[in-house]
Order: C-alpha cells, then sequence, then structure tokens
C-alpha cells in the first residue's frame, strides 16, 4: 500500500480517535490512555503534542485521500521514539511499513527508540521491516490490560 505523510490537520482527530477506539487496536496496543473513549482528554494530548516542538506528528494518508492512521516520533533528545496507529480496515495490507520507511525519511535523527507489547507480533515486524533491532525487554502497566505486561525495547541505529 502506498501512503503519503502530512501535517496533522484539526479535521483528522475525529478519525485518530475513532481508530483509537478499535477494540481490537487498543488490546494490540495495549499501552494506551486510561480510556481511550474519554475525548477531552484525547482532545487535549492531540493539542498538547502539536504545539509541542519536540513532537513530529504526521497523518497517514492513503491513495485514496483516506486517513490510514497516524504516526509521530516523539521524546526528549537521546531518547527519541517512534509511535505509531492504523485503523483496523487498513491493516495487513503494508500501511504501517510504508509509513514508518517515510517517517524515517522526513526525521533523520538516529538513534531511534521503539517500544511494543511483546505480543504486539505485527508491530515488532513492521519495526524490523524498517531496520530497528532488539535491544531489550522491560515490564510496564498496561492500561488497556489491566495488568503489567512484557514489553519489547527496539533500536534504529546509524
Ligand atoms: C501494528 C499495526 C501498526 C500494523 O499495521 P499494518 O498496516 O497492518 O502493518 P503492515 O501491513 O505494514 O505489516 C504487518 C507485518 O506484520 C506481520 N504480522 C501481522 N501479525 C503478526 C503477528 N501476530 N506476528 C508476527 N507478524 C505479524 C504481517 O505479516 C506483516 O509482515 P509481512 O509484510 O512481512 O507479511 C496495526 O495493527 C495497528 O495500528 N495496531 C494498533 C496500534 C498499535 O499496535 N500500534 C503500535 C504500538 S507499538
Amino acid at each position: 500500500m502506498r501512503v503519503i505523510l502530512r501535517d496533522v490537520r484539526d479535521s483528522d482527530l475525529s478519525v485518530f480517535w475513532a481508530q483509537s477506539n478499535e477494540p481490537e487496536g487498543i488490546h494490540m496496543a495495549a499501552f494506551t490512555a486510561k480510556d481511550p473513549s474519554d475525548r477531552a482528554a484525547f482532545d487535549a494530548h492531540w493539542a498538547r503534542i502539536r504545539q509541542d516542538p519536540a513532537v513530529v506528528p504526521r497523518t497517514v494518508v492513503g491513495e485514496s485521500g483516506e486517513i490510514v492512521g497516524h504516526a509521530a516520533v516523539f521524546g526528549p533528545p537521546e531518547e527519541r521514539e517512534v509511535t505509531y496507529w492504523i485503523g483496523r480496515q487498513h491493516w495487513g495490507r503494508g500501511a504501517a511499513t510504508a509509513a514508518l520507511r517515510e517517517l524515517l525519511a522526513v526525521v533523520p535523527e538516529r538513534p531511534l527508540h521503539a517500544r511494543a507489547a511483546a505480543d504486539n507480533g505485527g508491530s515488532i515486524r513492521v519495526l524490523e521491516k524498517c531496520g530497528f533491532v532488539v535491544t531489550g525487554r522491560d515490564r510496564g502497566f498496561a492500561n488497556a490490560r489491566g495488568e503489567e505486561i512484557e514489553e519489547v525495547l527496539l533500536t534504529l541505529s546509524g
């Protein structure tokens, strides 16, 4: 699947919100907001990251102009991290891989880091296809699971 990345527009947020409330996505991502259906908290989060110069948020757009999801780089220097979310209907067609490749072309900083729930095989695969390598494991409380789970830490060097 071919995608482009562009700046986030106000009108994208309702789509992101709907996508971030899809139960399968929430379970898969695991480390989600406490209450993904809290629209006020969602809006406050997006208002904060869109005005933060340390965050590079991008809307992922498909070939027909549809909003496929979003991708971002965030975090302090030396701990720069990537994140992405693809709407359920677009899974399994290479959208996340294409979006991450594009993001890595837009953001030249290295190293870049990523975290995924250890059972999020799709996300780990996307990261590895884009050159990230597993560098460690951690445990953290996952809101979507209501318990502490294992996380995989990955890094893209040079
Ligand atoms: C994870 C996610 C980004 C994947 O998006 P996608 O567009 O379907 O991903 P792609 O199609 O680019 O690639 C998925 C790859 O993972 C593979 N895959 C899928 N499920 C897998 C699993 N359980 N174990 C291992 N590999 C898996 C696919 O076969 C594909 O690899 P391939 O191209 O070699 O066949 C998407 O499901 C999503 O947004 N989930 C909810 C949010 C989330 O988890 N974000 C990441 C947080 S770390």
